[in-house]
């Protein structure tokens, strides 16, 4: 237990492990991984996103692309100017608020700001910490942001979620006996363990492997594949942009990931147990990007393209902030930042960019140099 964990012990006499395990006893059943890892992230007081402890960041326990370097933002912008449209930009959990804040600058140097920057951010810690980032930064366009609970009715512009969808609990399957079933969260003699449980309802939700080893184990986001849905009727006309590690439905459930792609991560280290460290590591699983794009399409979004992060920011001209960096030092570490984007060995395969579009017909930049919608 880390030194805030054990100072809430103090104070609430209850520690996040005694609320999830109490939480299976009065289910008088396991709960569903997706319980679980929403109780470890997102639990009011205890939850892994509502700490006080720096989470994002060198000092923290993983670094996200905008933290890597502003030149992500910068050329995110870009895509963003392409089909903003006199319209919002709406960012869905925006971490520091680092993104926020090189979007905005950078679309302020291009003269295109949009009328407002919305965020909606789960956690209040994080919301504070956005507001410290962005009014530090960007004091005078701060009036630009505002902080919302749901998304605004009619909304037209650009939606941006970085790193968000690896973020929404996921629920474990493993296969049983020529069928998919839950794989569950069960607490017995003090500890948390993996439960098969529930019928196998889950095929009708997203498409699984119908033949496999027995014991293959994976996830499906049934909350995602939700929330990309809700995503379309709020919308009035815009643009969706999606980036996340992940792949396609075919990659995701090779034979050879047979046991998922569950990852908490803890001061810099990734292992895949998620009954260690709770709610002081992070939780994720990569995103089943087939998934979402034919949620996606069933709702009534068009896609726009699907690649990856690299050629991504390549097709939208990262290289050249670099070129226009005159001062020698200041160019090789942007060169360093930008290698950490886009080499496939760093982010640049893992990380896909999924674009949505309703009311929009314009072929959006950021795809110029490679479309993998067919592999969806
Ligand atoms: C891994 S962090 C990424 C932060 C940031 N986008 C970045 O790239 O640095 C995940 C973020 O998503 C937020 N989040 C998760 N589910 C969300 C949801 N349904 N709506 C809004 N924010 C959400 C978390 O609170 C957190 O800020």
């Amino acid at each position: 237990m880390n030194k805030v964990d054990s100072q809430y012990k103090i104070i609430f006499n209850m520690s996040l492990q005694d609320i999830i395990s109490k939480t299976i006893k009065d289910n008088d059943k396991p709960i569903g991984f997706d319980v679980f890892m929403n109780l470890a992230l997102y639990h009011a007081v205890f939850g892994y996103y509502r700490s006080i402890k720096t989470i994002f960041g060198r000092h923290g326990d993983f670094i996200t692309a905008p933290e890597t370097s502003d030149l992500f933002g910068y050329t995110l912008a870009k895509q963003c100017k392409q089909v903003l449209n006199n319209g919002d930009i709406l960012e869905f959990g925006a971490g520091s608020g680092v993104l926020a804040a090189q979007i905005l600058f950078e679309l302020g140097r291009l003269d295109s700001l949009p009328g407002k920057y919305y965020i909606i951010e789960l956690s209040a810690q994080l919301k504070d910490r956005q507001i410290r980032t962005i009014k530090k930064v960007l004091p005078e366009i701060f009036n630009r942001v505002e902080w919302l609970t749901e998304l605004p009715k009619n909304f037209k512009g650009v939606v941006i979620a970085n790193e968000v969808l690896d973020a929404i609990p996921a629920k474990r399957v493993t296969f049983s006996k020529g069928r998919f079933v839950e794989l569950g969260v069960d607490f017995q003699d003090g500890s948390f363990h993996w439960k098969k449980f529930n019928e196998p309802y889950l095929n009708h939700v997203a498409s699984l492997p119908d033949e496999i080893d027995e014991g293959y184990t994976t996830e499906i986001n049934v909350q995602s594949i939700a929330w990309v849905k809700s995503l379309y009727d709020l919308i009035l006309e815009g643009t969706v942009l999606l980036i996340d590690y992940g792949m396609d439905r075919s990659e995701y459930f090779h034979p050879q990931r047979n046991d998922g792609t569950l990852k908490c991560f803890f001061n810099h280290k990734s292992s895949d147990d998620p009954f260690c460290n709770i709610g002081s590591q992070d939780i994720t699983t990569s995103v089943n990007f087939s998934d979402i794009a034919e949620s996606a399409m069933d709702a009534g979004f068009k896609i726009s393209g699907y690649c990856t992060q690299a050629m991504f920011l390549i097709s939208l001209g990262i290289e050249n902030y670099l070129l226009a960096e005159e001062n020698n030092e200041a160019r090789i570490k942007l060169a360093q930042e930008v290698k950490q984007l886009v080499l496939p060995g760093a982010m640049g395969e893992v990380f896909k960019v999924l674009a949505l579009s309703k009311k929009q017909t314009v072929k959006l930049d950021g795809f110029k140099e490679q479309d993998l919608t067919n592999k969806l």
